[in-house]
């Protein structure tokens, strides 16, 4: 089954996930060019705004690890109970650091259905920085 692997980590990084208030567990899991897989899960904070989505997580586990060449990523799996599409925060960084990304969306109930997408028909226009000024 394609990106089998990369759903198999998405499921594993959501039996992390630190969600004591919610009790949502999301895992995300990222799939670089060259093959590596990065996942994180989703952290919460008593003070509820401060909590971190499973994308994010993921994402900059992935951009501040010391090999850049994972910074070209392919797709991203995010499991969830009900296969959640991302929010907003999210597709807005993924949109900027990994727009060509497929992303699957796994119900955590029910592992074997998921659905594909893209980053474009998620965030499409996108505000991607191009039209910053030059520093
Ligand atoms: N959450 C994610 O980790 N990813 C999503 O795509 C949606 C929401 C988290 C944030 C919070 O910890 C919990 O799920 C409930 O919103």
């Amino acid at each position: 089954m394609p990106h089998s692997k990369l759903i198999h980590a998405a499921l594993a990084a959501r039996e992390q996930s630190v969600a004591p208030y919610s009790k949502f567990n999301v895992g995300a899991a990222l799939l670089t060019a060259s093959g590596e897989i990065i996942s994180g899960a989703n952290v919460e904070s008593a003070s509820y705004g401060l909590s971190c989505c499973a994308e994010r997580v993921a994402l900059f586990k992935a951009l501040t690890d010391e090999s850049k060449y994972q910074r070209n990523f392919t797709a991203i799996a995010i499991a969830s109970p009900g296969g959640a599409a991302p929010c907003g925060a999210c597709r807005q960084l993924l949109a900027e650091y990994a727009g060509e990304a497929e992303v699957i969306l796994i119900n955590s109930g029910s592992p074997e259905s998921h659905t594909s997408s893209t980053m474009s028909a998620l965030l499409p226009n996108a505000f991607t920085g191009d039209d910053l000024p030059e520093s």
